[in-house]
Protein backbone atom coordinates (compact mmCIF):
# COMPACT_ATOMS: atom_id res chain seq x y z
CA UNK A 1 0.00 0.00 0.00
CA UNK A 2 1.86 2.98 -1.46
CA UNK A 3 1.87 6.32 1.22
CA UNK A 4 -0.80 8.51 0.66
CA UNK A 5 -3.16 5.89 -0.95
CA UNK A 6 -6.62 6.82 0.37
CA UNK A 7 -7.57 3.86 2.07
CA UNK A 8 -11.11 4.90 1.42
CA UNK A 9 -10.70 3.51 -2.28
CA UNK A 10 -10.13 -0.23 -1.03
CA UNK A 11 -12.79 -2.78 -2.46
CA UNK A 12 -16.47 -2.79 -1.93
CA UNK A 13 -16.38 -6.27 -0.94
CA UNK A 14 -15.35 -9.45 0.59
CA UNK A 15 -16.71 -12.12 -0.02
CA UNK A 16 -16.63 -15.12 1.93
CA UNK A 17 -18.12 -18.89 2.34
CA UNK A 18 -20.87 -17.60 4.57
CA UNK A 19 -20.30 -13.81 5.18
CA UNK A 20 -20.03 -10.81 3.01
CA UNK A 21 -17.97 -7.79 3.88
CA UNK A 22 -20.04 -4.68 2.34
CA UNK A 23 -18.89 -1.82 2.57
CA UNK A 24 -21.34 0.15 5.32
CA UNK A 25 -23.77 2.13 4.10
CA UNK A 26 -26.28 4.58 5.34
CA UNK A 27 -28.92 2.22 5.30
CA UNK A 28 -26.80 -0.34 7.77
CA UNK A 29 -26.74 2.84 10.50
CA UNK A 30 -30.15 1.77 12.55
CA UNK A 31 -28.72 -1.81 12.82
CA UNK A 32 -25.43 -0.04 14.35
CA UNK A 33 -27.48 1.82 16.37
CA UNK A 34 -29.30 -1.44 18.06
CA UNK A 35 -25.78 -2.95 18.26
CA UNK A 36 -23.99 -0.10 20.48
CA UNK A 37 -27.21 -0.62 22.26
CA UNK A 38 -26.73 -3.05 24.07
CA UNK A 39 -24.92 -2.37 27.36
CA UNK A 40 -23.39 -5.98 27.77
CA UNK A 41 -21.65 -5.27 24.22
CA UNK A 42 -20.76 -1.80 25.07
CA UNK A 43 -19.08 -3.30 28.48
CA UNK A 44 -17.32 -5.79 26.59
CA UNK A 45 -15.78 -3.60 23.51
CA UNK A 46 -15.46 -0.45 25.51
CA UNK A 47 -17.76 1.67 23.37
CA UNK A 48 -18.53 4.30 25.80
CA UNK A 49 -22.30 5.45 24.88
CA UNK A 50 -25.52 4.51 22.94
CA UNK A 51 -25.41 6.25 19.74
CA UNK A 52 -28.40 8.57 18.70
CA UNK A 53 -29.87 9.01 15.39
CA UNK A 54 -27.98 12.38 15.01
CA UNK A 55 -24.84 11.12 16.62
CA UNK A 56 -24.88 6.85 14.47
CA UNK A 57 -24.89 9.59 10.88
CA UNK A 58 -22.08 11.70 12.33
CA UNK A 59 -20.23 8.46 13.45
CA UNK A 60 -20.64 7.70 10.15
CA UNK A 61 -19.56 10.37 8.18
CA UNK A 62 -16.27 10.13 10.28
CA UNK A 63 -15.82 6.56 9.37
CA UNK A 64 -16.48 7.50 5.49
CA UNK A 65 -14.08 10.67 5.67
CA UNK A 66 -11.15 8.79 7.69
CA UNK A 67 -8.47 7.75 5.37
CA UNK A 68 -7.22 5.46 7.11
CA UNK A 69 -10.05 3.17 7.73
CA UNK A 70 -11.67 0.40 5.60
CA UNK A 71 -15.29 -0.52 7.03
CA UNK A 72 -17.73 -3.29 6.60
CA UNK A 73 -21.06 -4.55 7.33
CA UNK A 74 -21.13 -7.79 7.78
CA UNK A 75 -23.51 -9.54 5.82
CA UNK A 76 -24.21 -13.40 6.69
CA UNK A 77 -25.12 -14.87 3.39
CA UNK A 78 -28.13 -17.40 4.86
CA UNK A 79 -30.81 -15.16 5.38
CA UNK A 80 -29.49 -12.08 3.79
CA UNK A 81 -28.79 -10.13 7.03
CA UNK A 82 -26.55 -7.99 8.57
CA UNK A 83 -24.88 -9.60 11.53
CA UNK A 84 -22.31 -6.59 12.72
CA UNK A 85 -19.61 -4.39 11.67
CA UNK A 86 -15.69 -5.38 11.19
CA UNK A 87 -12.39 -3.32 9.83
CA UNK A 88 -9.26 -2.18 9.87
CA UNK A 89 -8.58 1.09 11.47
CA UNK A 90 -5.51 3.78 12.32
CA UNK A 91 -3.92 2.15 8.96
CA UNK A 92 -0.84 3.75 8.59
CA UNK A 93 1.07 3.04 5.30
CA UNK A 94 4.14 4.01 5.81
CA UNK A 95 4.56 1.50 8.54
CA UNK A 96 2.54 -1.01 7.09
CA UNK A 97 0.29 -1.23 10.61
CA UNK A 98 -3.20 -1.20 11.26
CA UNK A 99 -5.40 -2.02 14.08
CA UNK A 100 -8.53 -4.50 13.02
CA UNK A 101 -11.79 -4.89 15.16
CA UNK A 102 -14.59 -7.67 14.54
CA UNK A 103 -17.87 -7.23 16.07
CA UNK A 104 -20.92 -9.39 15.71
CA UNK A 105 -23.94 -7.83 17.19
CA UNK A 106 -26.65 -10.08 16.33
CA UNK A 107 -26.40 -12.29 19.71
CA UNK A 108 -27.92 -15.26 18.31
CA UNK A 109 -24.42 -15.23 15.15
CA UNK A 110 -21.49 -15.52 17.99
CA UNK A 111 -20.70 -18.80 18.36
CA UNK A 112 -20.78 -20.11 15.27
CA UNK A 113 -17.89 -19.42 13.51
CA UNK A 114 -18.95 -16.42 11.72
CA UNK A 115 -16.18 -14.02 13.69
CA UNK A 116 -13.25 -16.19 12.58
CA UNK A 117 -14.38 -16.15 9.14
CA UNK A 118 -14.34 -12.47 8.77
CA UNK A 119 -10.88 -12.28 10.64
CA UNK A 120 -9.49 -14.48 8.54
CA UNK A 121 -10.87 -12.08 5.43
CA UNK A 122 -9.73 -9.05 6.89
CA UNK A 123 -6.18 -10.35 7.60
CA UNK A 124 -5.54 -12.31 4.11
CA UNK A 125 -6.90 -8.60 2.66
CA UNK A 126 -4.91 -6.94 4.91
CA UNK A 127 -1.32 -8.98 4.70
CA UNK A 128 -2.02 -10.43 0.82
CA UNK A 129 -3.80 -7.00 -0.94
CA UNK A 130 -2.96 -3.71 1.16
CA UNK A 131 0.97 -5.45 1.66
CA UNK A 132 0.49 -4.37 5.76
CA UNK A 133 2.72 -5.98 8.03
CA UNK A 134 1.65 -6.15 11.53
CA UNK A 135 -2.32 -6.06 12.64
CA UNK A 136 -3.00 -5.07 16.24
CA UNK A 137 -5.78 -5.35 18.69
CA UNK A 138 -6.72 -3.85 22.32
CA UNK A 139 -8.90 -6.45 24.14
CA UNK A 140 -10.58 -5.89 27.56
CA UNK A 141 -8.90 -8.33 29.96
CA UNK A 142 -12.18 -10.23 31.40
CA UNK A 143 -13.47 -11.14 27.74
CA UNK A 144 -12.28 -14.39 27.88
CA UNK A 145 -14.43 -15.01 24.67
CA UNK A 146 -12.39 -12.80 22.75
CA UNK A 147 -9.24 -13.63 23.66
CA UNK A 148 -9.77 -16.70 22.92
CA UNK A 149 -11.11 -15.87 19.51
CA UNK A 150 -8.44 -13.71 19.09
CA UNK A 151 -5.53 -16.44 19.61
CA UNK A 152 -7.73 -19.09 17.19
CA UNK A 153 -6.83 -16.18 14.28
CA UNK A 154 -3.03 -16.34 15.65
CA UNK A 155 -2.91 -13.19 17.51
CA UNK A 156 -0.76 -13.30 20.22
CA UNK A 157 -0.17 -11.52 23.41
CA UNK A 158 2.65 -8.67 23.41
CA UNK A 159 1.74 -6.81 26.65
CA UNK A 160 -0.95 -5.43 28.57
CA UNK A 161 -1.67 -1.71 29.40
CA UNK A 162 -2.37 -1.80 33.65
CA UNK A 163 -6.17 -0.07 34.35
CA UNK A 164 -6.27 0.58 30.95
CA UNK A 165 -9.80 0.14 31.11
CA UNK A 166 -12.54 1.85 33.52
CA UNK A 167 -15.76 0.54 33.55
CA UNK A 168 -19.08 0.40 36.05
CA UNK A 169 -16.44 1.94 38.41
CA UNK A 170 -14.17 -0.68 38.07
CA UNK A 171 -10.51 -0.58 36.47
CA UNK A 172 -9.74 -3.66 34.60
CA UNK A 173 -6.65 -4.40 32.33
CA UNK A 174 -6.38 -4.07 28.37
CA UNK A 175 -4.81 -7.00 26.60
CA UNK A 176 -2.38 -5.76 23.28
CA UNK A 177 -1.89 -8.46 21.00
CA UNK A 178 -0.81 -8.66 17.47
CA UNK A 179 -0.28 -10.54 14.78
CA UNK A 180 2.73 -10.31 11.86
CA UNK A 181 2.56 -11.45 8.27
CA UNK A 182 5.15 -13.83 8.85
CA UNK A 183 2.60 -15.39 11.28
CA UNK A 184 -0.12 -15.48 8.76
CA UNK A 185 1.89 -17.09 6.16
CA UNK A 186 3.31 -19.89 8.38
CA UNK A 187 -0.39 -20.13 9.68
CA UNK A 188 -1.72 -20.23 5.96
CA UNK A 189 1.02 -22.88 5.14
CA UNK A 190 -0.22 -24.87 8.23
CA UNK A 191 -3.57 -25.02 6.91
CA UNK A 192 -3.38 -25.91 3.44
CA UNK A 193 -1.47 -29.05 4.59
CA UNK A 194 -3.86 -29.94 7.08
CA UNK A 195 -6.20 -29.92 4.01
CA UNK A 196 -4.16 -31.39 1.36
C1 LIG B 1 -15.83 -12.03 20.05
C2 LIG B 1 -16.52 -12.28 18.70
C3 LIG B 1 -15.99 -11.32 17.65
C4 LIG B 1 -16.20 -13.71 18.27
O1 LIG B 1 -16.88 -14.00 17.06
P1 LIG B 1 -17.78 -15.33 16.98
O2 LIG B 1 -18.31 -15.46 15.62
O3 LIG B 1 -18.76 -15.28 18.08
O4 LIG B 1 -16.68 -16.43 17.30
P2 LIG B 1 -16.45 -17.80 16.54
O5 LIG B 1 -17.73 -18.56 16.47
O6 LIG B 1 -15.73 -17.55 15.27
O7 LIG B 1 -15.53 -18.54 17.58
C5 LIG B 1 -14.12 -18.42 17.63
C6 LIG B 1 -13.61 -18.89 18.97
O8 LIG B 1 -13.96 -17.96 19.97
C7 LIG B 1 -14.81 -18.56 20.97
N1 LIG B 1 -15.95 -17.64 21.13
C8 LIG B 1 -15.82 -16.33 20.96
N2 LIG B 1 -16.98 -15.72 21.24
C9 LIG B 1 -17.87 -16.64 21.58
C10 LIG B 1 -19.23 -16.59 21.96
N3 LIG B 1 -19.88 -15.44 22.09
N4 LIG B 1 -19.86 -17.74 22.19
C11 LIG B 1 -19.20 -18.90 22.08
N5 LIG B 1 -17.89 -18.99 21.73
C12 LIG B 1 -17.23 -17.87 21.49
C13 LIG B 1 -15.24 -19.88 20.44
O9 LIG B 1 -15.20 -20.78 21.52
C14 LIG B 1 -14.19 -20.22 19.41
O10 LIG B 1 -13.13 -20.93 19.99
P3 LIG B 1 -12.85 -22.44 19.52
O11 LIG B 1 -12.61 -22.35 18.03
O12 LIG B 1 -11.63 -22.78 20.29
O13 LIG B 1 -14.07 -23.20 19.87
C15 LIG B 1 -18.09 -12.13 18.82
O14 LIG B 1 -18.60 -13.09 19.69
C16 LIG B 1 -18.50 -10.74 19.27
O15 LIG B 1 -18.44 -9.81 18.49
N6 LIG B 1 -18.96 -10.60 20.51
C17 LIG B 1 -19.50 -9.37 21.04
C18 LIG B 1 -18.68 -8.13 20.79
C19 LIG B 1 -17.22 -8.32 21.08
O16 LIG B 1 -16.87 -8.61 22.20
N7 LIG B 1 -16.34 -8.14 20.06
C20 LIG B 1 -14.90 -8.32 20.19
C21 LIG B 1 -14.24 -7.10 20.64
S1 LIG B 1 -12.52 -7.38 20.92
Amino acid sequence: MKEGTPASVGPRFLIGERVTLRRMEERDLPHVRRWYGDAELRRLTGIIEPLTEEGVREWHAAVVADRRRLWYTIDLDEGDRAIGEAGLLRIVPAWRTADMSVIIGEPDARGKGYGSEVGRLLLDFAFSYLGLHRIAIGVVGFHEEALRFWRGLGFRQEGVQRDGYLVDGGFHDFVMMSILESDWRELSAGQEKEEA
